[in-house]
């Protein structure tokens, strides 16, 4: 038959082309790179519950989430140090006794034993003048819960409690959840 050497020809292009195809198909999908895919999924397997992670949040084959993804071998650039915001607005406070966080700057107040620049406004005597909240009455006791009547010392140094309050993103994923969102959540679980 004249066809014979044509049939064959066809034949090997055909295996040639699909032989491309498979190891094409094994680069890009059959064989997974050891990396992020295969670490995700290995976490959300182990941890069905896996919250949601924000952008900054650690990944599963990193060591820190502060690095934001440097390896360990590489030295990252620091983040921007954040803007200190001066706008007079109070954050909510995530729990009952969670020291408010400052809403304003506190360049050059000075702190130690001489002087103490917060109470100058936030003393009880001050306050009026200044329009400021008086320190808790919580400042004014020792640890025995005796009221004392000055400043109590273990809340003289303020800024070991309160910070300022800045633009900075939080550097690690957090699901916390204060207790009026448990608390709310609470009749859905009873009703399931
Ligand atoms: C010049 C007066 C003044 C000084 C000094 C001052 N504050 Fe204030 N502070 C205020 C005023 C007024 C407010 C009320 C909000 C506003 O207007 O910023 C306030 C608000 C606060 C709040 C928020 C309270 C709340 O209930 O949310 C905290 C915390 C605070 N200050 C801490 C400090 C600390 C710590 C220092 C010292 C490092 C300090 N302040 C120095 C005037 C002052
Ligand atoms: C040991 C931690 C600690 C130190 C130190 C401390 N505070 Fe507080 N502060 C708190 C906590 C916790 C709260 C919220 C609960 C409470 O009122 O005790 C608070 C509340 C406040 C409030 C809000 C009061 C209110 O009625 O809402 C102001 C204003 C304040 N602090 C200012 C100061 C100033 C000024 C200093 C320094 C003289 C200071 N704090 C030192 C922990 C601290």
């Amino acid at each position: 038959m004249r066809d014979k050497p044509l049939i064959a020809i066809g034949t090997l292009v055909v295996l040639v082309v699909a032989a491309i195809a498979f190891m094409a198909g094994r680069k890009s999908g059959g064989e997974p790179s050891p990396h992020p895919v295969v670490a995700t999924a290995a976490t959300a397997s182990q941890t069905p519950a896996a919250p949601s992670t924000t952008e900054a949040a650690p990944r599963g084959n990193q060591i820190d989430g502060i690095r934001r993804g440097t390896p360990i071998d590489q030295e990252g650039t620091p983040p921007l140090m954040a803007r200190v915001e001066n706008a007079d607005i109070k954050r909510n406070r995530a729990y009952p006794m969670q020291p408010p966080t400052i809403p304003h700057t506190i360049d050059n107040y000075q702190i130690d034993k001489n002087s103490n620049r917060c109470l100058l406004c936030h003393a009880r005597a001050n306050a009026d003048k200044f329009q400021a909240p008086p320190v808790s009455v919580t400042h004014y006791m020792d640890r025995d819960d005796q009221f004392l009547a000055t400043i109590s010392p273990r809340r003289y140094f303020c800024n070991q409690c309160h910070v300022v309050q800045t633009d900075a993103k939080p550097l690690v994923a957090n699901n916390f959840k204060d207790i009026d969102t448990v608390l709310s959540e609470q009749p859905q679980q009873k009703a399931n």
